[in-house]
């Protein structure tokens, strides 16, 4: 999409300078007014939204502050730069502090001013970006804690809503760290159920004996060490949410009891001879391949289809790329408002300056190799990651590549080849080869001032391995 052409307000009394100046930005797609005086800028700032405005700090009259201060109370997202004689930084910082976004030094060349312009031109653009995103995740991407864009989220999300609503078992199935207990518990707050309780119950944590207790409860005696009566977790999710979590990993003894309860909704407590009755909802979660498992006769089949009344698959991120840089922007406001938190508790923020969450935002590089990752441990996995590049980011607004692992760092480089437009001719696979291996020995001898040595660790290639494609593609170097 071609951008709009910028509208410029350039404020300075010299008219020299400015003229030459205005003519220059005019070269740049800049469509600039002038004015010569502070009176004539705040007269054209009230008649007209600029987008930017450039001003000298020293002006007869009303100076170049007042000029910023009225822009930016008029037009809060307007970029403001400021141009100050030599011994009057220290003004120009104050004018940093009330809202500029840069500021250049008299003499200075055209391009200092043209990259102090783009790059708050640049940094605007984020912060819109970044304010975008966010109103999105406050919208229509997320369902309770669950957040994503990609198809596979959004159709998961109306079925959780529809689903939600009945009492029927659901199996969900994905890998780890792809979100099955947060999709149960967005389920169980979703339904009729949620003024009841939720209730975990990790079967792959506990030896089987102690499940059963965990499950049932037991009565007073049942066995050696059962000093009173306890409530099993089936009894404390009566009117809710059981969540069965690792259920792959019950024994078949622990399989035909829980086919019962789901059966007749009823079981007795260890020791017990009574049976007590229950109403819970029930929802399981596995990350192993239950159907294979009914296959190879470790689970029950009768169970599996009991269970699976409604299937949920949660699929690995890698194959949702679009929900990540949502799931980022999530995570980064979860961990910078921690980290306010944690400063604030530990002592009294001074007077006037309240401890507020760093309004942290990502490089677009570091996006990318977030999105080229193959994340194994899935969202989970993400989540650590912006945690710890939020600790490693310091004070600083923005995070960069370097506050990523290393295998992170390095996966947008192993990424796919640069787009390449498949003509309906087709292309020559071979040469179009031959010229990447080419482009990239060039620009490691160019980088390491011709070395080969060097450049062959650059590349990570054998000097040898090197020197012999240098030799198969030199006489190419012209094609
Ligand atoms: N779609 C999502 N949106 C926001 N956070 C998510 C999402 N999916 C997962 N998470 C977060 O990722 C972490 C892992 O999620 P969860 O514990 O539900 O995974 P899991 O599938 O149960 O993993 P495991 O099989 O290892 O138990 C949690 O901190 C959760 O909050
Ligand atoms: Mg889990």
């Amino acid at each position: 999409m071609p951008e709009a052409r910028k509208h410029l307000l350039l404020v300075e009394d010299e008219a020299p300078l400015r003229q030459a100046l205005a003519e220059r930005l005019g070269e740049h797609g800049f469509d600039v007014e002038q004015a010569d005086t502070g009176e004539q800028a705040l007269e054209q700032l009230a008649e007209f939204a600029f987008d930017i405005v450039i001003t000298d700090l020293r002006l007869p009259g009303i100076d170049g502050t007042r000029v910023l201060e009225s822009a930016l109370a008029r037009y809060p997202d307007i970029v403001g730069i400021i141009v100050t004689g030599y011994g009057t930084v220290k003004d120009a910082v104050e004018a940093i502090k009330r809202g500029a976004t840069d500021f250049v030094t008299k003499p200075f060349q055209f391009d200092e001013l043209l990259h102090a312009l783009n790059s708050a031109l640049e940094q605007r653009r984020l912060k819109a970006e970044n304010a975008y995103l966010r109103s999105q995740l406050q919208e229509r991407y997320r369902f309770e804690g669950l957040i994503g864009r990609s198809p596979a989220m959004r159709e998961l999300f109306v079925l959780l809503e529809t689903v939600s609503a009945a009492a029927s078992t659901i199996l969900v199935t994905g890998e780890t760290g792809t979100g099955k207990e947060v999709v149960a518990r967005a389920i169980h707050h979703n339904s009729p159920r949620r003024a009841q309780r939720f209730v975990a119950l990790n079967c792959g944590a506990i030896p089987e004996t102690l499940l059963e207790a965990e499950l049932f409860g037991h009565v007073r005696g049942a066995f050696t060490g059962a000093i009173g009566t306890r409530q099993g977790r089936l009894e404390q999710a009566n009117k809710g949410t059981l969540f069965l979590d690792e259920i792959g990993t019950m024994s078949p003894g622990m399989q035909m009891k829980l086919l019962r309860v789901l059966q007749e909704r009823e079981f007795e407590r260890i020791g017990d001879t009574h049976t007590t009755k229950v109403d819970v909802r029930v929802i399981a979660a596995t990350n192993s391949d239950l159907q294979k498992m009914v296959a190879e006769a470790t689970f029950r089949e009768d169970l599996f289809y009991r269970l699976n009344i409604i299937p949920i698959h949660l699929p690995p991120l890698r194959d949702r790329k679009e929900d990540i840089p949502l799931l980022v922007q999530h995570f980064l406001k979860k961990f910078s408002s921690q980290e306010s938190g944690a400063a604030g508790s530990r002592s009294e923020p001074p007077r006037g300056q309240e401890s507020v969450a760093r309004n942290l935002s990502i490089s677009q590089q570091a996006l990318r190799c977030l999105m080229a990752y193959p994340w194994p441990g899935n969202v989970r996995q993400l989540e650590n990651a912006i945690e710890r590049a939020v600790a490693l980011s310091g004070g600083r607004t923005q995070i960069e590549t370097s506050d990523l692992t290393p295998d992170i760092q390095q996966a947008s480089q192993t990424a796919a080849a640069p787009d390449v437009n498949l003509p309906e001719g087709g292309i020559d696979f071979d040469r179009y080869i031959n010229r990447i291996e080419h482009d990239l020995i060039r620009r490691a001898l160019e980088k390491t001032g011709g070395n080969k040595g060097q450049a062959s660790r650059l590349l990570n290639l054998k000097r040898t391995t090197l020197v012999e494609k240098l030799k198969r593609l030199e006489p190419r170097a012209g094609s």
